[in-house]
């Protein structure tokens, strides 16, 4: 009877356990420590694209430095946007960007992701990632932004505009793309990219890399009407 009680006990517990949520406001926010506020925000918003951009300064010289914030904008025409964070400190991605214009953006694999991460680290204007790390520098069709070798997806980009984010002095870069280079493997009948196949991965705030994997591709949606899995054959209609 004793034991019964305690389970049924125990039972109230885990439920009132699993019911909890912790409870931040922005006063609570304001007042943490700066990089617990940094890990939650950055967090919180779910998994983000995890690319590298690259690009050749004015003198020849390659950067490269990973990016969380790459967006699609866009399809037709088709355009691609990331936030570059505030310019008062040197910024070789955002000066290379703007004094020509041209830029990569090259998806991270589980086989890049510690270099990759790398990138972040504060080097020399004079001094190159891909030196510094083992992803190699591709150059094609002209294009005078390097691509990234070991990446199966490449896309060069041409700046378009940008937009500043009064709030925080961050700035929204967008980009035109002109040229997409993809592993055929990825991609389905229909042009869309399974980027499980090649192990491309997805950051977690500001330190975690994830490798997802694809449960399910649906119908689109219509009113009244069930969901129905097209993973095996795109839709008709
Ligand atoms: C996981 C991760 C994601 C990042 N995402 C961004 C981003 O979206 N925007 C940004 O401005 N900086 C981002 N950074 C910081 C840049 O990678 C870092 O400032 C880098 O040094 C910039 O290099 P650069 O001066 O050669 O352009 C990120 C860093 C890490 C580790």
């Amino acid at each position: 009877m004793l034991v019964l009680f305690y389970l049924i006990l125990f039972n109230f517990f885990v439920i009132f356990v699993k019911q909890f949520m912790e409870r931040f406001t922005t006063k609570d926010l304001e007042e943490l420590p700066s990089r617990q506020r940094a890990h939650l925000i950055n967090s919180i918003s779910g998994y983000k694209s995890a690319n590298l951009i690259a690009t050749r300064s004015e003198d020849g010289v390659p950067n490269l430095a990973i990016f969380s914030s790459v967006v699609h904008l866009g399809s037709n025409p088709a355009l691609l946007g990331f936030v570059m964070r505030p310019i008062g400190v040197e910024r070789h991605t955002y000066d290379n960007i703007k004094s020509t214009l041209h830029y990569t953006i090259n998806a991270i694999t589980k086989e890049m992701y510690r270099d990759a991460h790398h990138t972040a680290a504060k080097y020399k204007e004079h001094e190159s990632e891909f030196t510094m790390t083992s992803l190699e520098e591709s150059y094609k069709d002209g294009f005078q932004a390097p691509y990234v070798k070991q990446s199966p997806i490449q896309i060069g980009c041409r700046w378009v505009n940008e937009y500043p984010i009064e709030e925080n002095g961050c700035i929204l870069i967008v980009g035109a793309v002109e040229s997409i280079y993809v592993v055929p493997e990825l991609l389905h009948s229909d042009h869309w990219a399974q980027l499980d196949r090649m192990d491309i991965m997805t950051i977690v705030g500001l330190d975690g890399y994830a490798l997802p994997n694809l449960e399910d591709r649906l119908e689109y949606a219509k009113p009244n009407q069930s969901q129905n899995s097209i993973l095996n054959g795109s839709q008709k209609d």
